[in-house]
């Protein structure tokens, strides 16, 4: 079977594109990543595409006028590379309502929250402040709405006595990196539908209505 072809965005360390990368490793994984683009030279995902033998690309957003123009070549590079799929893995740029609706229900996204709460910067720490006991990572079909658009999974973890927000951070991308291979692997086997502004898993129990979650405890 036809592996579908995923082009990564980043911006920084990378770890989730590290698992990206390794889920892509088994032979039986139904995506493959053909291109890496960063938008900073300094990171260090570039590296580990490196590691791995990828195609990575540095469209520094610093050398265009506008977003509109960035975000040209963006698309350029994705599709010279015949992506069909964008990973958003830690990109930190705001896209344009022009480059979401060209990526409509082509584009995924990873954020450290449980969505809708908590969309932005400095999740971990609204979270301790909020109080709220469960916490995690949502996987979603990318909208005009910054960190908003049909849900694909959710991983839950516990938010302990004492957390720092440093510690709830680790805790939680733990879940990131397990959730959102899983996440892609349900793209890419067309398993993943969007509905209305929801997403239905083919093949999932009861109604065939659920996505994905998962909960994750610390020693998990
Ligand atoms: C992750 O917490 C991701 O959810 C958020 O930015 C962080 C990126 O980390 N969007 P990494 O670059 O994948 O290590």
């Amino acid at each position: 079977m036809a592996r579908l072809r995923v082009g990564v965005l980043i911006s920084g360390r990378g770890s989730n594109l590290q698992a990206l990368i390794d889920a892509a490793a088994a032979p039986d994984f139904p995506a493959e990543i053909v291109t890496v683009i960063a938008n900073r030279p300094d990171a260090y995902g570039l590296a580990r595409a490196g590691g791995a033998g990828l195609p990575a690309t540095v469209i520094d957003h610093r050398d265009f006028g506008d977003r509109v123009a960035f975000d040209a070549a963006l698309t350029g590079t994705l599709e010279e590379a015949g992506v069909e799929l964008v990973c958003l893995a830690g990109f930190m740029r705001l896209l344009t309502d022009g480059f979401v609706a060209h990526w409509r229900d082509r584009m995924i996204n990873i954020h450290p929250s449980l969505l809708p709460l908590f969309p932005g910067l400095d999740t971990h720490a609204r979270a301790l402040a909020a109080g709220v006991k469960l916490h995690g990572c949502t996987v979603h079909f990318v909208r005009e709405v910054m960190d908003s658009g049909p849900i694909i999974g959710q991983a839950a973890v516990p938010v302990l006595a004492g957390d720092t927000p440093e510690g709830l951070a680790e805790r939680v991308l733990g879940a990131e990196h397990r959730l959102y291979p899983l996440c892609l692997r349900l793209v890419a086997e067309g398993r993943a539908r969007v509905v209305g502004e929801a997403v239905e898993i083919a093949g999932a129990a009861g109604s065939g209505a659920q996505a994905l979650s998962m909960i994750l405890n610390p020693a998990a």
